[in-house]
């Protein structure tokens, strides 16, 4: 049996000696180290056949053994004085000053929108979604916008296809959120409380005040007995959360195909010492309800939609509505 260990031992220096020649960083000469030498190593399995040794040649394979641990111990110093400590990681200075952490900032046009939302969720509204690519019924058919509108001109809307083809569906993409308004009340029965948010589309050039895409947020109130109280309340407590109790509103006549009557809700900026106009909005006409098969008798409703951006102007002072997109870090990192 000595016999056969004394081979086995005579394989394992064969094969450190092959290994250690190729050795060629300090940490290569640890990682030998810990191969042969350390607890669970190569060498130290020997030692613990000591004990299974028989009196007789139990000397002679502890010379050899403790040999063989020196011989390789030897051979290793030599290697570490070569290559110098093994790296433990990178170093690290203390007493360095740390590296500061960039953080990211919300876009302030998803702020303010956050903000819109969760008013109106607060007033039990629920939020939709609707296609950004749409039919010239969605846009405007359905909305009660007549044939000769000038919103629909190819001057103002963004046609995908020929608006003058005489049959089969024209598609554009959407000037505006109302058409979630249909695609609603299309579904869902009344009660009906929703808001849409969205991006739109406009044949407009960018300039401080216009894009050719930005957003805006549409509203919908149908139920049995809604006026235009409620429009007033619901859109004066919005006005109220979103700029301060103090706020000064007024709402004035206007016109929508889709509303009747239809109205505009100013706000007074004291700095400006001007009314600016936060919203359009309107009791719904029944001649939608009608189109869409909802009972006008039984049924009344209000509606409102705003562009996120101007809201976001106001609220921040904001004097281009560019710096939006233009993701410079320097104005995003203000919010
Ligand atoms: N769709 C209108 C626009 O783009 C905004 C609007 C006005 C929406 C009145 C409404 C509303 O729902 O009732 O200018």
């Amino acid at each position: 049996m000595i016999e056969a260990i004394l081979n086995e031992l005579e394989a394992l220096q064969h094969k450190f000696e092959e290994q250690i020649v190729t050795v060629n960083s300090a940490n290569a000469v640890e990682a030998l180290r810990i191969q042969y030498l350390a607890r669970k190593g190569e060498l130290p399995q020997y030692f613990k056949k000591l004990g299974e040794a028989t009196p007789e040649t139990r000397p002679q394979l502890g010379q050899k053994l403790n040999e063989l641990r020196d011989y390789f111990e030897a051979a290793l110093n030599a290697k570490k004085e070569q290559f110098g400590q093994p790296t433990r990681g990178p170093k690290v200075d203390l007493t360095l000053p740390g590296i500061p952490r960039r953080l990211g900032t919300r876009h302030p046009l998803l702020k303010t929108l956050d903000e819109i939302k969760s008013i109106f969720i607060g007033m039990g509204f629920s939020v939709e979604s609707g296609p950004l690519a749409e039919t010239d019924y969605y846009n405007f058919e359905a909305l009660n916008i007549p044939r000769n509108h000038p919103s629909r001109d190819m001057q103002d809307t963004l046609y995908l296809s020929d608006p003058a083809r005489e049959e089969g569906d024209i598609y554009l993409l959407r000037a505006h959120t109302s058409p979630v308004q249909v695609h609603t009340m299309e579904k869902q029965k009344p009660p009906i409380r929703i808001i849409a948010p969205g991006r739109v589309f406009r044949k407009d050039n960018l300039d401080a005040t216009h894009s050719p895409v930005f957003h805006q947020i549409e509203g919908l109130y149908v139920d049995e007995g809604v006026t235009m109280g409620d429009l007033k309340g619901v859109l004066l407590a919005y006005a109220r959360k979103l700029l301060g109790r103090d706020i000064k509103v007024r709402f004035r006549p206007s016109y929508f195909p889709f509303t009747e009557p239809s109205a505009e809700l100013d706000v007074w900026f004291p700095a400006k010492n001007r009314w600016m106009e936060l919203l359009g909005c309107g009791m719904v006409n029944p001649a939608v309800f009608d189109m869409l098969g909802i009972d006008s008798e039984k049924y009344t409703g209000f509606a409102f939609g705003m562009g996120i951006e101007r809201v976001a102007m106001t609220k921040y002072g904001i004097d281009d509505i560019r710096y939006f997109y233009d993701n410079d870090v320097r104005f995003l990192q203000q919010f």
